[in-house]
């Protein structure tokens, strides 16, 4: 009894409001890290082409659904090629960012 209370205890919540992807992150915190710095780059409906620096920002809608979360989490942690620089490393905005991603561009 006491061994199913504590399983109990520590399921992960099911209340899943704002909780779309099956990484767990928030699509809706994520929209909001996107539109602050993601956005700048590749435009707000993500299909990029934005040259700030040297190389044309990818299209989203096509590069995020051939990446998996690991991948898609390595390029938001460390940068991508010369163009894009490191852009969250705490794992929570990582996990919403992706959340927000895959609602957006499937
Ligand atoms: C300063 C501009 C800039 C910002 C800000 C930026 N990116 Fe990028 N991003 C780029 C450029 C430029 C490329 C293409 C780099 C290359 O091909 O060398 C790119 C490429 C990518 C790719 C494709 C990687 C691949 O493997 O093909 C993904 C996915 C991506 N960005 C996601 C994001 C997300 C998510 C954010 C916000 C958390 C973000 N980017 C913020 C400029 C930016």
């Amino acid at each position: 009894m006491l061994v199913l209370l504590t399983l109990f205890a520590c399921a992960p919540e099911s209340d899943d409001s704002a909780d779309t992807s099956d990484g767990g992150g928030d699509a809706v915190a994520g929209a909001e890290l996107f539109g602050g710095t993601c956005k700048n780059c590749h435009g707000a409906d993500g299909t990029g082409g934005v040259d700030i620096s040297g190389t044309p920002s990818a299209d989203l809608t096509v590069r995020a659904p051939a990446l998996s979360d690991a991948e898609l989490a390595d390029r938001i942690e460390n940068g991508f090629g010369t163009a894009m620089p490191s852009q969250f490393t705490d794992p929570a905005d990582v996990a919403d960012v992706i959340a927000y991603l895959r609602d957006t561009f499937p």
